[in-house]
C-alpha cells in the first residue's frame, strides 16, 4: 500500500498509474483530486451539486469582467485556480488593502491563468480533516492553523506557524452544531464527486473552513493533509494505522471503529531567521531535552551527524495534555530546548478576542 502526503504527486496521476500496477493507494485518483488542484473546478463543482458553505464567485480570463465583479461584492478574496503551495489567495483586509489592489493582484495572476473571484468571509478559521473510503468519512477533531509569522497574527502568512486542537472534537469558539454542519459539508462533497467523476474519493480530505456569523463557509478543499495540522491529528489515532488505511483501501472504513484520545495538543514550528521572505540557510540546529514533546523533522538536512535549516519550516514540537493550556506549556518548553537562528509564535494557543464575540 502507498499513502501519498503531497498534492503534486495526486494531481500528476500517481494513485492512478499505482491502482493500475495492482498496488493500493491512499490517496485520491487524479479525477477527486482535482478538488484542490483546480479552485474554479472546485467552486463551479460546489455550485453544481448546491453543496453548501460556498460563496459567491466568478473564474475569469479577461480582466474587465474581472474588475467589474470586484466592484460589485466590494471586499473579496482572489485565487488563482491552480496548485501553488498555499501561497496564492490573497484577501481584502489582509493582504490586499483596497479594490485596487485586488485589481492588480487580479491582472498579475490572469497573465497566468484564470483567476477565481470571490466574496471574502469573515469570521475564525478552522480545519476539518477526515479519512474517506470512497463512501465513508471519519471525521479527526477540528483543528486551527496559524498562518501569519509574528505574535499577535502580525506579519507575512506562512504553510503555517503551528496549529492546535481541544480535547474533544471541536474547538472553543465553535459550537457542536457548527461542527456537525462542516461534516455534512464534507459528506455531501464526497457523495457528489462519484456522482461527478464515477470515482471514488479515497484518501484525506481536508476541509478548510471560515466559521462566520451564518455558520460554516467552505475556504477550500485539499486532497490531503494539512501541514501542520496532520502532526495534532494523527498521534490521537488510537486505531491501528494499517488497519485503517486497510478500510480506506478496500472501502470498508464504514465497518471499523475509529478511536481517537480525547487530547488537547499544541504544535508548534522553529522555523529560519527571516522566514518566510529572507530565510537564514544552511544554519545549524541544536535539539537539546524536549522533555514530553514529541518532535518532528521538517525541512531540514544532515551533514557529517549535524542538523541544517533549508530555508523553510524547519523543525515541529508537538504538546499533548488534558488542556489547550498544559499542551501549549509542554511544545514551548520543548522550543526553549532547539537552538539556532530561529524563531516561533510563543502564545500560539492563545484565543483571540474575535472568536468569542463570534459565537455570543
Ligand atoms: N496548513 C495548511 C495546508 O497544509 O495547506
Amino acid at each position: 500500500m502507498v499513502f501519498v502526503g503531497p498534492e503534486a504527486p495526486l494531481a500528476a496521476g500517481i494513485a492512478d498509474a499505482l491502482w493500475e500496477t495492482g498496488i493500493p493507494v491512499v490517496g485520491p485518483k487524479k479525477a477527486c483530486a482535482i478538488i484542490e488542484f483546480d479552485k474554479a473546478w472546485a467552486r463551479n463543482f460546489m455550485k453544481k451539486y448546491g453543496i453548501e458553505g460556498c460563496p459567491a464567485y466568478e473564474v475569469f480570463t479577461e480582466k474587465e469582467p474581472a474588475y467589474a465583479f470586484i466592484e460589485k461584492l466590494g471586499d473579496v478574496a482572489v485565487k488563482p485556480s491552480g496548485l501553488t503551495g498555499g501561497k496564492g489567495v490573497k484577501v481584502m483586509g489582509d493582504q490586499l488593502p483596497d479594490l485596487e489592489a485586488a485589481k492588480a493582484y487580479t491582472s498579475e495572476l490572469l497573465e497566468k491563468g484564470p483567476v477565481v473571484i470571490e466574496e471574502r468571509f469573515i469570521g475564525e478559521e478552522f480545519t476539518l480533516q477526515a479519512l474517506v473510503d470512497g463512501k465513508s468519512l471519519v471525521f479527526f477533531p477540528a483543528v486551527q492553523d496559524h498562518k501569519r509569522a509574528y505574535e499577535g497574527d502580525l506579519g507575512p502568512n506562512t504553510g503555517g506557524m503551528g496549529s492546535y486542537t481541544d480535547a474533544g472534537e471541536i474547538l472553543p469558539f465553535m459550537l457542536p452544531d457548527d461542527l456537525e454542519k462542516a461534516k455534512k459539508i464534507m459528506q455531501d462533497t464526497v457523495k457528489a464527486l462519484y456522482e461527478e467523476t464515477a470515482t471514488g474519493y479515497k484518501g484525506i480530505l481536508y476541509g478548510q473552513f471560515i466559521l462566520t456569523v451564518s455558520g460554516p463557509k467552505v475556504v477550500e478543499f485539499n486532497a490531503r493533509f494539512g501541514d501542520p495540522e496532520a502532526m495534532n491529528v494523527i498521534p490521537l489515532i488510537e486505531t491501528d494505522f494499517v488497519e485503517i488505511m486497510s478500510a480506506m483501501v478496500k472501502g470498508t472504513l464504514g465497518k471499523l471503529p475509529v478511536n481517537f484520545s480525547k487530547k488537547a495538543t499544541v504544535c508548534k514550528y522553529a522555523v529560519p531567521a527571516g522566514y518566510p521572505d529572507n530565510p537564514e540557510k544552511d544554519s545549524e540546529v541544536f535539539v537539546e531535552d524536549i522533555g514530553k514533546a514529541s518532535i518532528y523533522y521538517a525541512s531540514v538536512y544532515e551533514k557529517e551527524g549535524k542538523v541544517y535549516t533549508t530555508g523553510s519550516r524547519a523543525i515541529a514540537v508537538v504538546g499533548c495534555a488534558e488542556t489547550i493550556d498544559a499542551a501549549e506549556k509542554i511544545a514551548q518548553n520543548a522550543l526553549e530546548n532547539i537552538r539556532g537562528k530561529l524563531f516561533s509564535g510563543k502564545t500560539l494557543a492563545l484565543l483571540p478576542s474575535s472568536r468569542r464575540e463570534l459565537t455570543i
